[in-house]
């Protein structure tokens, strides 16, 4: 068995070899009429022979302002609904069993609930818990440590690795090029039927970026619409959580995105965290600090799923948290280690927890397996 630091860093440092592989590849099977990335917009609204339907992307009035370069891959109703087929497509991996969809639940935020660790290919484990999806519009950096940092690569990842979804990505494009129903979806998407690198990755995105939560009771409450009514408990727990929390769990999208030791021992798997990426012994035991959205959903928790339950990660804010070099300071202000929360302002942490439930998210059919 190689060391747990290797095969982390090799899976994060493949993506870049890997994709230039890609697109070689599709550069290749393209006879080079194709330059990546594609010329983009995709003629949205009108064009010479193929026409487009623009989707306006809008922004939550609460929310900061995105980070993805729209500009690069304008989205598209056709684009999307191909980058929807292929998430939900277990064509994907080598047995054609896993789909992004098996490890991306909806029910479950998008994220997965059965076991801590995510699995895959054959049954195979991997070493982290799959996060939940959204608002990804606002992400730079992605996965637990940061190690994938553009959207439009990161499904190279999951489809080459070998614990996931196990398949060349350059089959992969074959596969869909192959595939009946393809060819016409990705004329509809980008003009013409040929799969190239560059579309069926921004298809993807496109689907990815459609994927906005920003409807929950909270939103509603801080944006003064109706059903926005939190009870004298969720109040009270908001009140906390803006005291005690937010330091790290900032802004609207509940993540400043920046890599924290909030206090958890090293588990089983020793994982290190941002260490495997910048190999800078400061990094060491910090992850990329989670959104909270749809908490109630997106069980186990943390990066390795060691949480069953808010409850437990409330008692490891209070009672479990552990000292290292890169402990975060926020959790040893004045000397002491851990927040301070007496077990009535648990349940109202709680209570706010559950008002990060976006049901119109985790219901709408657009998102879902046709
Ligand atoms: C076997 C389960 C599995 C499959 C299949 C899978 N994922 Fe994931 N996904 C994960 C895990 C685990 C992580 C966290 C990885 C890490 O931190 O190292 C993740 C992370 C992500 C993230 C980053 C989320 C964030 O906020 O950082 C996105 C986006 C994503 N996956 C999309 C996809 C897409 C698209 C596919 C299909 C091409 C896919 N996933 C297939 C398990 C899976
Ligand atoms: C010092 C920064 C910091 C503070 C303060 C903080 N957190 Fe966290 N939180 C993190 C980080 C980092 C993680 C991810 C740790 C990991 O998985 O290794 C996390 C994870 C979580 C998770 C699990 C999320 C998931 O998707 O698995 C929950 C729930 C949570 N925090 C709630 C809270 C609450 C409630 C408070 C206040 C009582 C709080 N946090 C205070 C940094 C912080």
């Amino acid at each position: 068995m190689m060391p747990l630091d290797t095969i982390l860093l090799k899976r994060t440092g493949l993506v870049a070899s890997l994709l230039l592989f890609a697109l070689a590849i599709s550069c290749q099977s393209n006879k080079g009429n194709d330059p990546i990335p594609d010329p983009v917009p995709p003629n949205p609204g009108g064009g010479v022979d193929y026409q487009t339907t623009p989707v306006t992307f809008r922004k939550p009035a609460n929310f900061p302002d995105i980070v993805y370069d729209l500009s690069q891959n304008l989205l598209t109703v056709e684009g999307v609904a191909l980058g929807k087929t292929l998430f939900y497509d277990p064509q994907l991996s080598r047995d054609s069993t896993i789909s992004c969809g098996f490890c991306h639940q909806q029910f479950a935020g998008f994220g997965h609930s059965d076991h801590p660790l995510s699995h895959g290919i054959g049954g195979k484990f991997g070493t982290r818990n799959v996060p939940g999806l959204q608002n990804l519009a606002w992400g730079r950096e992605f996965f637990w440590d940061g190690g994938v940092t553009s959207l439009n690569e990161l499904p190279i990842s999951p489809i080459q690795n070998a614990v996931e979804m196990d398949l060349k990505f350059s089959d992969a494009l074959i596969r869909v090029q192959k595939s009946p129903g393809y060819p016409a979806m990705f004329k509809a998407a980008f003009g013409s039927d040929t799969v190239t690198t560059a579309r069926f990755l921004k298809a993807i995105s496109q689907f990815l970026l459609t994927l906005v939560s920003a409807d929950s009771q909270y939103d509603k409450y801080v944006r003064k619409e109706s059903g926005g009514d939190l009870n004298p408990d969720e109040l009270a727990g908001l009140n906390l959580f803006q005291q005690k929390c937010a330091t790290c769990h900032a802004t609207d999208l509940f993540t400043d995105k920046r890599y924290r030791n909030n206090g958890l021992p090293a588990g089983a798997i020793n994982d290190q965290g941002r260490y495997t990426i910048t190999l800078n012994e400061a990094d060491r035991l910090k992850f990329k600090v989670p959104s909270l959205r749809n908490i109630e959903r997106t069980f186990p928790y943390m990066h390795d799923g060691r949480f069953a339950t808010l409850a437990q990660v409330l008692n490891h804010y209070t009672s479990g948290v552990t000292d290292s070099p890169s402990l975060d300071p926020v959790l040893k202000a004045n000397g002491k280690l851990g927040i301070a929360l007496t077990d009535t302002e648990k349940k109202q942490v709680s209570a706010f927890l559950l008002t990060l439930t976006d049901d119109t998210f985790i219901n709408n059919r657009a998102f879902s397996a046709n």
